[in-house]
């Protein structure tokens, strides 16, 4: 059986084998959001300062970034650094600074070779111009490839992110460049830093912790949720197979009914 399915995805060359064959056979999340947690309880239960499962975390993303792009997946959002983070020690806040620059600097030729386009959304006031610079140089040497969009939310509020585009509405409607009765839901998503994305299908969260922490609030309105107690650092390609193994045994209605259900 699986040689009948190999066949049919004859180009599409995994090392993670059989299962990512059948999974690529089912339809695969278009978009992936991940808020990446739990790398400061990874640390402590090692003995080691909460930036060292940071560091470990980073090593994850690069894990998940390349599977995502082997099974098609077309964008990966990583929740890198909120718009609350600021709250943390100075020193984590700085060594998080570090980690787009360190990331990207290592793995940009391994990003280019394999097709993935590097993206950011979020807020660019506050944070270090060498995380800028950075970020700058991946997504101008990435810029024509057509694999994954690797999209890093860094500095990205959701709730902040509502609130300028609704005061970018109220502003035409003030100008009288808009009518009130056009405000739509499209207008809204127009507005938002993700108005080029597809909305989430599957919404990830690590570490056993339950929410959505400010995160793509009016993106997830129909995503598939998923929670697994696993630390970020320790999440691998195995953790996103079940991810998405499950997502894909998912019933997604959009509010309506399928099938047998319309009776
Ligand atoms: C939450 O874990 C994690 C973060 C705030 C940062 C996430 C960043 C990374 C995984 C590295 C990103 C890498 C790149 C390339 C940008 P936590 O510190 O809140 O963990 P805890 O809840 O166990 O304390």
């Amino acid at each position: 059986m699986f040689n009948k399915l190999l066949k049919r995805n004859t180009d599409l060359v995994l090392e993670s084998g059989d299962r990512s064959v059948l999974i690529s056979n089912e339809a695969v999340p278009a978009h992936i959001a991940i808020i990446m947690d739990g790398n400061g309880r990874w640390a402590k239960k090692r003995s080691l300062p909460r930036v060292a499962g940071h560091h470990e975390g980073m090593k994850t993303v690069r894990k998940v970034t390349k599977l995502a792009n082997e099974l098609g997946v077309s964008v990966l959002t990583l929740y890198a650094f909120s718009t609350e983070n600021w709250k943390r020690p100075k020193i984590e806040v700085d060594f998080l600074m570090r980690l787009p620059e360190e990331f990207l600097t290592t793995f940009l030729p391994e990003l280019i070779e394999e097709n993935v386009r590097v993206e950011m959304m979020g807020y660019h006031h506050n944070l270090p111009l060498h995380t800028l610079r950075a970020i700058k140089k991946a997504k101008e040497a990435t810029k024509d490839n057509t694999g994954l969009v690797l999209n890093f939310a860094l500095n990205y509020g959701s709730r902040a992110e509502i609130v300028d585009a609704v005061k970018d509405i109220a502003a035409q409607v003030a100008a009288g460049t808009l009518d009130v009765c056009d405000i739509n839901e499209d207008l809204i998503s127009g507005g938002l830093m993700t108005k080029d994305l597809p909305e989430p299908d599957l919404l990830i969260r690590t570490s056993g912790e339950v929410r959505l922490s400010n995160f793509m609030l009016w993106q997830l309105a129909y995503t598939e949720f998923w929670f697994t107690e696993t630390l970020w650092p320790d999440f691998n390609e195995d953790s996103l197979l079940e991810a998405i193994e499950i997502y894909q045994k998912r019933n997604r209605r959009y509010g309506g009914l399928k099938g047998d259900e319309v009776k």
